[in-house]
């Protein structure tokens, strides 16, 4: 048999085995790390050879439960798993990204992830109905009568309300280590402890096993629930689960930058903290550093969005809901041995020393090298040639060597850090904790400012990757970014790897990135402080053309710059300088006559004001606004408000399929209910006048 494929059945084989010992036995005989690697390798093969990938991979169904011995039964809801990150920079561009999306402001709620395992509780009318572990999302084990065993539990809630619970089961610390002793340490850990006490058949010794319940998430039947509940938000359900009996997620923090709210929210319950967009970051490290002092493990935290419609707008993929995300404490990593250290130059002079890598599995892909950062790093892990290193990756960033593991068995090999640039000869000048090549002729620089240029997030030209960038201006075909626009790529069919198919691409790519907009050229020519954000603000702020900007700098108008998407002095000046040199204003000259976009021709959307005074909401799903945040734009251009409860204060009700409560209460209020063809004909009528 082909090798790769016995690789995948191997690999699969024991995966399937490790899985079943993880999640069903609750006793695994690899560490975490071993386990990984493992599945990384599958990945990583799967990705590559697809011919040979299996439906029933285990890649394919991480985390199945699901036990033979219970019975099965469907969830009434989709019981997914989170997606994650490791960075807190992660996490605040997640954060930021839907800000944007919902275009409006919005809350969020910070929670503990426990380390446990997952349950989904079912009531009817206040009465604990069932219990299902998560299975593989669709259907989970019923495990009822051992989860009406653990204490914290409610069998009975306090008013007859119909819902589903997310949570977690889980065990104290210290009551594991008490138990665990009557077992001679039998137990591997708390979980695992947790999760195998769920499958126990007798309920009778689950009874005796100290497991507790806290509850994270709540789907209440509108009509079950006392009137004047507020239920659109998250940290209201929150609130809820614990008036009806629950244990809920210890002190989750509600996040938002509207002060009225957070006023409310401080005043409403001891239950929660309150804090800002801005100190997500502090709140996480707060959190990450009292860790240890938890009487129960957690294995991160999770960010939510509170506001309940926007969850709605932005819905799930197949593996998690998108209004929600894990910021995971542990990153992947992996064990390799340092080969070699080599010095890397960006485009803007920074100096980055490399590590090239014995090659080795990390989160799905081979690595080969990783970032050393600067001198300094280099210094602090006291890293030598030859040593055996951790290295991480932290969601999408570039892996990272974290420590040496065990030095080099021949003895400390230093790393010598060149003083003089490797490319161009020019002497490195230190600035904090980097080195920079100041020479901005610098071959290497220039090489690289190249590559950024033809990048995925600039100018996208597909065709034109590192690699074939590197052949080009390695052999002198091109010199400069002008030069990729003006060479006869037909004259490269004599050199190898270049056939007819993969010119003609080449080709066909460069003519449709000249169609890219003014924002992204500016952004990919790569100047000093000018990022796609930044380009995109100094756009908006009128200066909508390279000739403006260009203007300017010659005046040396740096007060029209300075707030601009928070330009400071020195950006204004370092902007200005970069916009009077002569052989920038040059490479500009030739992209202009080659036809690219210097100038932003889009009018703002026009405005109206023939919504001016109405406050709407938006319920229900649209054909022809998807997501629905689109027909809410429709109404904010034209001077309406907004909002996402209807109480007396609304004036329009705008009513898509399958409205729910809010349609009923607009009715009630005898508020205006607008359907979408109405809808549609107002937006049209407003267009045409
Ligand atoms: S929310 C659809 N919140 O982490 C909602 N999950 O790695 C997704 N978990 O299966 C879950 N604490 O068992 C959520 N505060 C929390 C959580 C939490 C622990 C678990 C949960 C989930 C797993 C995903």
């Amino acid at each position: 048999m082909n090798k790769i494929k016995e690789e995948i059945r191997d690999l699969s084989e024991k995966l399937l085995y490790h899985q079943s010992l993880y999640y069903i036995k609750s006793a695994p005989i690899i560490s975490d790390i071993e386990y990984d690697a493992l599945f990384d390798r599958l990945l990583y093969l799967e990705k590559e050879y697809p011919q040979y990938a299996k439906e029933d991979s285990p890649t394919k169904r991480i985390g199945v439960d699901l036990d033979n011995q219970f019975a099965e039964k469907e969830h009434k809801i989709p019981v997914l798993s989170l997606d994650k990150e490791y960075t807190i920079e992660g996490i605040n561009k997640w954060v930021q990204k839907n800000i944007d999306f919902a275009e409006r402001q919005i809350g969020f709620v910070l929670e503990e992830k426990l380390d446990g395992a997952s349950i989904v509780l079912y009531y009817e009318r206040g009465i604990l109905k069932e219990a299902l572990t998560r299975g593989d999302g669709k259907k989970g084990n019923l495990v009822t009568a051992n989860v009406k065993t653990i204490k914290n539990v409610p069998l009975k809630l306090t008013e007859p309300v119909t819902l589903s619970v997310r949570g977690e089961i889980f065990i104290k610390k210290d009551d594991f280590t008490k138990y665990n002793k009557k077992f001679e340490n039998k137990y591997s850990n708390p979980r695992n402890l947790a999760s195998g006490s769920l499958r126990q058949l007798k309920s009778s010794l689950v009874a005796e096993v100290p497991l507790k319940m806290v509850a994270y998430e709540g789907y209440f039947e509108a009509e079950t629930i006392e009137k004047n509940t507020e239920l659109t938000e998250h940290i209201y359900n929150l609130i809820k689960l614990d008036k009806l009996g629950f244990e809920v997620s210890n002190k989750p923090v509600y996040i938002s930058d509207n002060k009225e709210t957070v006023k409310v929210l401080k005043s409403a319950s001891n239950l929660i903290e309150v804090g800002r967009i801005e100190d997500i970051k502090t709140f996480i490290e707060k959190r990450v550093n009292s860790r240890d002092k938890l009487q129960y493990d957690i294995d991160g935290l999770v960010i939510k969005i509170n506001d309940l419609d926007i969850r709605e707008s932005l819905g799930y993929t197949s593996h998690h809901p998108r209004w929600a995300i894990a910021y995971k404490f542990e990153s992947p990593m992996a064990e390799t041995i340092l080969l070699n250290i080599v010095i890397q130059i960006g485009r803007n002079g920074r100096v980055t020393p490399v590590a090239e890598l014995e090659p080795v599995h990390i989160a799905g892909s081979i690595v080969s090298r990783a970032t050393l950062h600067n001198l300094e790093y280099i210094e602090l892990l006291e890293l030598g040639i030859g040593d055996i290193i951790a290295i991480s990756k932290r969601g999408e960033i570039i892996p990272a060597v974290e420590e040496v593991i065990e030095q080099n068995p021949k003895g400390f090999i230093k790393f010598n850090f060149p003083e003089l640039c490797p490319f161009c000869s020019s002497i490195f000048i230190k600035e904090g904790a980097h080195h920079f090549c100041k020479n901005k002729n610098c071959p290497e620089r220039i090489k690289r400012s190249i590559i950024y240029f033809a990048s995925k997030d600039q100018m996208d030209i597909d065709s034109l990757g590192e690699k074939t960038i590197n052949f080009l201006y390695e052999n002198n075909y091109i010199n400069n970014i002008a030069d990729l626009y003006s060479i006869d790529y037909e004259n490269l069919l004599n050199e190898e790897g270049f056939k007819e198919k993969k010119i003609q691409n080449i080709k066909s790519s460069i003519e449709k990135s000249k169609d890219k907009p003014f924002s992204i050229v500016l952004s990919a020519l790569g100047f000093d402080g000018i990022g796609k954000n930044r380009a995109s603000d100094l756009i908006k702020e009128g200066l909508n053309s390279i000739d403006k900007i260009i203007e300017i700098a010659e005046k040396g108008e740096t007060e029209l710059l300075i707030n601009i998407g928070g330009v400071g002095d020195i950006l204004a000046d370092s902007i200005i300088s970069q916009f009077t040199d002569k052989d920038i204003l040059n490479q500009i000259e030739k992209l202009k006559a080659i036809g690219l976009n210097f100038e932003d021709l889009s009018k703002p959307m026009s405005k109206s004001s023939v919504f001016e005074g109405q406050i709407w909401v938006i319920t229900g799903t649209f054909e022809n606004f998807k997501p629905r945040s689109v027909a809410a734009d429709e109404i904010k251009n034209r001077s309406g408000k907004v909002t996402t409860s209807v109480n007396s204060k609304t004036t329009h009700l705008l009513k898509g399929e399958s409205a729910g409560s809010k349609l009923k209460k607009a009715e009630e209020l005898n508020k205006i209910i607008i359907d979408e063809d109405e809808f549609m004909e107002m937006i049209k009528n407003d267009k045409e006048n």
